[in-house]
């Protein structure tokens, strides 16, 4: 298993919109594997293939207290959706940040499995936020797009001075090291 890098907003691949996966093959799994590996360490409770540059219609989760329920959903639709709720959000791509977004607070979803197999399951509560919050992923779109564009410019601009203050403590890090 690797662990892969997650594109951060404002990076233009994050605006890919994802394609169906067509071949269920051992590549696929370790896809399916490695964005397991990635999810778990960041930690998050989400990720959506696009987050990781990789633009297949793949989404895995686990909403668990306990990090031990890994959830797959391949092609994912959303045949059903009743009530709203609002909850704040966060997303790995956009580090740091949490916002009110409002979603459908139940869902039933359609999807297939690592192997293929279509599947039917009803989510609630934070699954059901969740899995609407990385289907959007795959369609390009990030909860930040829901925010106003002022708010959504002042993350930019945090973002953009965080980055840079890592950058700067790592040049530090590395020069205190260079004899
Ligand atoms: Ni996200």
């Amino acid at each position: 298993m690797a662990r892969l890098q997650i594109l951060e907003y404002p990076d233009p691949r994050l605006r890919t919109r994802a394609k169906p996966v067509e071949v269920f093959d051992a590549a696929l799994s370790r896809q399916v594997e490695d964005m397991f590996e990635t999810m778990y360490a960041a930690p998050g409770i989400g990720l959506a293939a696009t987050q990781v540059d990789y633009h297949k219609r793949l989404i895995v989760m686990d909403v668990s207290e306990d990090k031990r329920q890994p959830q797959v959903f391949i092609n994912p639709e959303i045949l059903t959706a009743e009530g709203t709720g609002t909850g704040e959000e966060g997303c790995l791509s956009v580090p740091g940040i949490f916002d009110e977004v409002k979603r459908a607070a139940r869902i039933r979803a359609r999807a297939q499995d690592a192997t293929g197999k279509v599947f039917e399951t009803d989510l609630d509560g934070l699954a059901a936020v969740c899995l609407q919050h990385e289907m959007d992923h795959l369609e390009g779109k990030l909860f930040v797009d829901y925010l106003s564009d002022l708010k959504r410019e002042r993350i930019r601009k945090k973002l953009d001075k965080d980055r840079k203050e890592r950058a700067s403590k790592a040049a530090t890090a590395s020069a205190a090291r260079a004899y």
